[in-house]
Parts: C-alpha cells; sequence; structure tokens
C-alpha cells in the first residue's frame, strides 16, 4: 500500500529546528520556532508551573480517565481568562484541547459538520500550519489581503473589501493578538469593524489566541477578541497555553464555543466533544491540571503573571533595541517598524534566498518567508546580527 505514496511535503518551520539542532557551528542563532528564550538563550518551566507540578504530583492519587470535555475546571479558568464576563455563560461551552493546534483542529471539525460549503477566510501571510490544518478538518480556505511587506503596515481596506465577498456562514480567521507571522495587530477600532462586518454579512469569526499576555499584556491583548465576542452571535476561539505558561510539549490548550443560546450551545458541544471522542478520544490531563493549578491559587497566579509580564518586556525592550542597531548597521529607517509591532514575531522583509544567506553565511536561523523569533535574539549581540542582515542585502 505505502509504495504509492509520496513523501509528505516538510514543514519549514519543523525542518528548520532540526537543521537548526544538527548545525555544529557554536554561535549559531536560532530565530526559526516560535518558542520563547531568556537572555541565556534557555527555555525555562516558569517557576509557578514548576511548583503546581510538586503540588499534583503530591496530591494525584489516580490516572483514570477524565473524560472528553477534559478538566471542567480548567475549562472554566480558560473561559475567565480570555473572556472575562463579555459573553453570558449559558451560551458558552468550553473544553480542553491538545495544544492550541488541537483546539484549532476540533473546531475546524466541527465547523465543518455544521457548515460543510462554508470558506474560511485567513490572512495573507497566515502561520504555515493554518491552511494544512484547517483543510485536512475538511474546510475549504481563502485568503485576505493583510499585512503590506513592504512598509510594515496592515492592508485594512483591502482585508475588508475581500471579507465584503466572503458568504453568509463563512469562516473568518484572526490572530487574537501577536499576529503569526507579522507582528502586526488589528487595532481596537479596526476589531470593530471586523465585527460589524461579521454582524452584517453573517460570518463567524474564527479566533486563534496562541500568545496572551506576550502583546500589550494580559488584559489589553483580551480586548479585541472580548469586543467581537460581545457583538456577534457566534463565535469560536482556540487557545493555546504553550506560549505563556511554557508547557509546549504538555500540549494544553481549550476549544471555546459561543453559540446564540443555551440550547444551540449544548448541540454544537456535543459535536465538538464527539469529534474529540472520534479523533483523540479524550485529551491529555498533566499540563492542563497544573494550568488550573496556577490559576486557582492566588500566589501562584500572581508569580505566573509576573514571570509573565518580565518576559513580555524583555521581548519589548529586545524590539526597540534591535531595531536601533538594525538602524545604525542600514543607516536607514527601513526597520523601525519591529519596535512598534507586538509579540515573538516580525518579518524582515527578505527574500528567501537572502534568508539562506543568513543560515548559510552567518549561522542565523529565519523561517524561509524571512519571519524572526524576536525573543531568539541573543541581547549581548544584536548589532552582530543587525550587520549581518545589512550584510546579506547586498
Ligand atoms: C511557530 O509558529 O513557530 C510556533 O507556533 C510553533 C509551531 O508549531 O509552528
Amino acid at each position: 500500500m505505502f509504495e504509492t505514496m509520496q513523501a509528505a511535503p516538510k514543514d519549514k518551520i519543523l525542518a528548520l529546528m532540526a537543521q537548526y539542532r544538527e548545525d555544529p557551528r557554536p554561535h549559531k542563532i536560532d530565530l526559526g520556532v516560535g518558542v520563547y528564550k531568556d537572555e541565556a538563550g534557555d527555555t525555562t518551566v516558569m517557576r509557578a508551573i514548576r511548583a503546581a507540578e510538586k503540588r499534583l504530583h503530591e496530591a494525584q492519587d489516580t490516572k483514570t480517565y477524565v473524560g472528553p470535555q477534559g478538566d471542567k475546571a480548567f475549562c472554566d479558568e480558560m473561559g475567565r481568562l480570555v473572556l472575562g464576563d463579555a459573553v453570558p455563560s449559558e451560551r458558552l461551552r468550553i473544553c480542553q484541547a491538545p495544544g492550541g493546534s488541537g483546539a484549532l483542529s476540533i473546531l475546524a471539525m466541527m465547523l465543518h459538520r455544521a457548515h460543510p460549503n462554508a470558506t474560511l477566510w485567513l490572512s495573507d501571510p497566515s502561520w504555515p500550519n493554518h491552511i494544512p490544518l484547517l483543510t485536512t478538518a475538511g474546510l475549504k480556505t481563502q485568503s485576505y489581503p493583510y499585512y503590506d511587506a513592504t512598509t510594515g503596515s496592515i492592508l485594512f481596506a483591502e482585508m475588508l473589501e475581500a471579507l465584503n465577498t466572503a458568504q453568509p456562514g463563512d469562516i473568518l480567521l484572526l490572530h487574537g493578538c501577536c499576529h503569526n507571522p507579522t507582528g502586526a495587530d488589528l487595532n481596537i477600532d479596526q476589531w470593530k469593524a471586523v465585527a460589524d462586518l461579521c454582524v452584517e454579512k453573517q460570518l463567524v469569526p474564527f479566533v486563534d489566541f496562541a500568545y496572551l499576555g506576550f502583546g500589550d499584556g494580559l488584559d489589553h491583548d483580551t480586548a479585541g477578541l472580548r469586543l467581537l465576542a460581545g457583538a456577534v452571535p457566534e463565535m469560536v476561539i482556540a487557545v493555546s497555553c504553550s506560549k505563556n505558561f511554557a508547557v509546549y510539549r504538555d500540549r494544553v490548550g481549550a476549544a471555546i464555543l459561543i453559540a446564540r443560546n443555551s440550547a444551540e450551545a449544548d448541540a454544537a458541544f456535543s459535536h465538538l466533544l464527539s469529534v474529540t471522542r472520534s479523533v483523540y478520544s479524550m485529551p491529555p490531563d498533566h499540563g492542563a491540571a497544573v494550568v488550573r493549578l496556577v490559576l486557582t491559587d492566588p500566589e501562584l497566579q500572581a508569580d505566573w503573571q509576573q514571570e509573565l509580564e518580565e518576559m513580555r518586556i524583555r521581548m519589548e525592550t529586545l524590539r526597540r533595541e534591535f531595531s536601533d542597531a538594525l538602524r545604525r548597521a542600514s543607516n536607514s529607517d527601513r526597520f523601525d517598524f519591529i519596535a512598534g509591532q507586538k509579540g515573538m514575531f516580525s518579518r524582515l522583509g527578505l527574500t528567501s534566498e537572502q534568508v539562506d544567506r543568513l543560515r548559510e553565511e552567518h549561522g542565523i536561523y529565519a523561517v524561509a518567508d524571512s519571519r524572526i523569533n524576536i525573543a531568539g535574539l541573543p541581547g549581548d549581540r544584536l548589532d552582530d546580527v543587525a550587520r549581518a542582515i545589512v550584510a546579506i542585502m547586498d
């Protein structure tokens, strides 16, 4: 049977991760995969997570199944963290999922059951795994213009113009904050205009929320999403805890659905759980139990928030310092946009050949579309990185 199969196309980000690991050069720099790194270049376990894991280890006396929804208390905490009181609880249903990708997948499959002919609209560009993941779930996809690489700004008028051609029941994928790969986020007026469009055109927003707390802070990062959730009758949200709780390998996420009323929420949720059951039966417990312990203990929660804020401020500072270094190296303001963008990623605006030269000649790893992970920048070598970028642009 397998003799008929051609090798599947490689995922660009995962392939780069493997290539970096195999590179023996001691001064190599990883600006590829979206993983937070501290000043020493390490991705450590957060203090509150470590403390919660110890508690869980002492207290847990069974490993029996939890159930397809996962940890109910974790789900309630996720709802509070993401939505506050933006949506009445009778219209809201939440289940745990294996990471943000697991949440994206089960929500996409549930939406496909609800509306098999719907088109899902996503930004150009978007996270490279969005299209494979969403089409595997059965959805048709179409891009809307989003980003102008020459100015580092959002093409909002073009985005609205494209979405005006969407059909009722189509799905609109948005990045909740810290747009991946551009770092260019909608402002609150633009969120309001998108909410109005969704209501007018009867589009269902599907928000990928993977970087809560990495943009302008926990409260501010939810503002657009909460505005949208308060305005539209139906919406789904895929939440990831990978980055903001640094539990990447534990696969912790949540799938949130908002329906018109309680009866419709129950029906849609029954499909979400039936998709879950048919794909992986039940989500893994450990990471979600740990996150639940952090969010339900005031001391652990305060410590988590403080450490998250330290991470965010470090990335904001790196953005400013790196764009200053690029200004010095290039003697131009071409890269100034980096300072004002949000979260882990920005695009340098290089060709894939230039990105290859950066890797081959300087040991600096970026994704082929020239996306860099800001948190991967070594604070003490910013001028070196900036000079290398300018050198390969010749
Ligand atoms: C990224 O965009 O680098 C992260 O979301 C990791 C991944 O799975 O691609």
